[in-house]
């Protein structure tokens, strides 16, 4: 059983319900058909019948998703202008340009469940819809550039490799080319810390600044501890998300101390050990009352990246005005030509 918006091959077996005729499907065989491809793990893709819990909640993830992928080119574009060469200078910008066409695959992969693009940006812009909390916190120095790349993208990865085998068919293959992409931009943050950690005394100490800022946001990016975390379990059952908030942590943690060993870098956590017992790394305890407060919107720079996004959205009102009236100029002379025999 396949969800298949393209429409199945002639000798593809189809749902008994897929064949009923109109007026005879009713909505528990549209449930249990749903159902049956969750649980043979196969795809939904647009068309096929979906509980609307299920469509409201990939909306609302997605939705999320696209928005962090957009105000998180806000922190490194901060940078492009000061990037320290040229090289530098090229690999950060197609690293922003990348984050903006993550968000561009993720508006339109909601698209696909009915969302408008345009009502989502102004649900992120009236604060009805949220954003990852890791890009309110300020990029002080270059290495932040770094730090960034190796710990926010590189939990990005771990976060988002799972989703490649998501339930929703189109979320799952956006993710599949984003997370190809994170992977580049977490080696390019790994390498920035490489060159400042084995430079100057000066350098090492400003990549290692900007690794002590960053290492607990970057563990609070997997949300709160799974105990507190209300829609995970029905998001499993959904085949949305595979392994739980702690799950991913631990994972995130167990990757990165070997890397930071290789960086000559300390992640600050006096509490980071190798426990055999478990075959993982214990860790210290997460002040989750920090990431609850930038949640609310007291982080360091809510309120400035709002602004700034509000500002670019009706700075670019022209745009998607010009796109609009060469979409519709399209239309009357596709409708006045004569069609192609
Ligand atoms: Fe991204
Ligand atoms: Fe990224």
């Amino acid at each position: 059983m396949y969800g298949n918006d393209f429409g199945p091959a002639a000798d593809a077996p189809r749902s008994d319900v897929m064949d009923a005729p109109l007026g005879r499907v009713d909505a528990r065989d549209l449930e249990s058909d749903f159902q049956a491809i969750i649980d043979a793990e196969g795809r939904i893709e647009p068309r096929d019948a979906m509980p609307d819990a299920y469509r409201k909640s990939l909306i609302r993830q997605i939705a999320q998703h696209a928005h962090s992928e957009i105000i998180g080119m806000q922190p490194e574009g901060n940078w492009i202008s000061r990037a320290p060469s040229l090289r530098r200078k090229a690999i950060l910008m197609a690293k922003v340009q990348d984050e903006a066409g993550h968000g561009l695959y993720l508006y339109a992969a909601a698209e696909t469940l009915g969302a408008e693009r345009a009502d989502l940006l102004d649900m992120l812009h009236n604060g009805k819809q949220k954003y990852s909390s890791i890009f309110n916190y300020p990029t002080l120095t270059w290495a932040d550039m770094g730090a960034i790349g190796w710990l926010v993208d590189g939990a990005a990865i771990v976060n988002q490799v799972p989703l490649c085998r998501c339930s929703y068919g189109p979320y799952a293959r956006a993710m599949v080319r984003v997370c190809k992409e994170e992977s580049f931009h977490q080696r390019q943050g790994f390498e920035i810390l490489h060159s400042l950690s084995n430079g100057t005394p000066a350098q090492h100490a400003m990549a290692q600044d900007a690794v002590n800022r960053w290492w607990w946001p970057s563990l609070m990016m997997f949300g709160p501890p799974d105990a507190e975390s209300p829609n995970t379990q029905q998001s499993m059952a959904w085949g949305i998300k595979r392994f739980s908030n702690d799950d991913l942590r631990q994972r995130f943690i167990d990757m990165t101390v070997p890397q930071s060993e290789a960086l000559g870098l300390e992640l600050p956590d006096s509490e980071l050990r190798w426990n055999a017992e478990r075959g993982h790394y214990d860790s210290g305890k997460i002040d989750f009352t920090e990431l609850f407060e930038v949640i609310k919107g007291n982080g360091p720079c809510n309120a400035h990246r709002m602004q700034h996004r509000r500002r670019a959205h009706e700075d670019g009102a022209w745009v998607r005005e010009a796109a609009d009236a060469f979409a519709a100029k399209r239309r009357t002379t596709t409708d006045a030509s004569p069609t192609a025999a």
